[in-house]
């Protein structure tokens, strides 16, 4: 933890349904101890529990986000699409951005410079999302694809103050294996090391993601570059999550 926060970022890409707020009692609990002070929970549910999110978190410290959001901020006909107003509107305060389901789907770094510019403009924060596929990983091109993705999604951005940095090899994510914690180490620090010199940022973000869970925290928790979690699957399930959280305190 280099930026006196931990994140704990829940994606739980499309699952979830309204009988699932209740079981979220139990994190709006635990977040309110002294002793997890330094953990800052963002939720990113589906768009259809972001407002039931919003406001059942609405006298916590705990946040809500979307998963993606349209390139354009203008109104139009782009059936079941949602742009970055209507998301500030509802009262969400982040936006992923780049997952690598996303680009799988053909999204491409050029689409999502314009959504985090857009979204930036919207007073939105990004959670943005780079990481290499297993080949790209076997040919030894992981720190070209991170930089090209970072350079090409950041282009012509200022100020990346508000963008937190979720590194997320692809061939970790749903898979339960995660990175050689050495080679982990090192790529999150080539990417803050780039982040300084490319982008003048002081003390960038940047997260881990994929295969999180209550097993593997421990040794992902040793590794001190890392500013947090984007959680997928184990953040579905309450008692797991705050597992996770407990575990990295404690
Ligand atoms: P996972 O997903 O924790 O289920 O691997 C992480 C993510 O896709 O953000």
């Amino acid at each position: 933890m280099t930026n006196n926060k931990m994140y704990f970022i829940a994606n739980w890409k499309m699952f979830g349904d309204l009988k699932i707020l209740k079981s979220l009692n139990i994190v709006i609990k635990i977040n309110k101890l002294r002793k997890f002070k330094h953990a800052k929970i963002i939720y990113c549910p589906p768009y259809t529990l972001l407002h039931n999110f919003v406001q059942k978190f609405k006298k916590t410290k705990i946040e809500v986000g979307a998963q993606n959001c349209h390139q354009l901020d203008t109104n139009g006909p782009f059936t079941g699409s949602i742009n970055s107003k209507m998301i500030k509107n509802l009262g969400c305060k982040y936006v992923i951005l780049g997952h690598s389901e996303n680009r799988i789907e053909g999204e491409k770094n050029s689409i999502i410079n314009k959504k985090i510019s857009i979204s930036l403009k919207n007073n939105l924060k990004i959670i943005f999302c780079i990481g290499e596929n297993l080949n790209e990983k076997k040919s030894n091109k992981t720190k070209k694809i991170i930089s090209n993705q970072i350079t090409q999604c950041l282009k012509k951005i200022k100020n990346i103050k508000n963008i937190i940095f979720a590194y997320e090899p692809v061939w970790s994510i749903g898979t339960g294996i995660i990175p050689k914690s050495k080679d982990l180490y090192n790529n999150i620090l080539f990417i803050k090391h780039l982040l300084k010199k490319k982008f003048k940022a002081k003390n960038p973000i940047v997260l881990y993601g994929g295969s999180v869970n209550p097993n593997n925290i421990k040794e992902l928790r040793e590794i001190k570059v890392i500013d947090g979690f984007l959680i997928g699957g184990s953040s579905q399930n309450s008692n797991k999550f705050i597992d996770i959280i407990k575990k990295t305190f404690i």
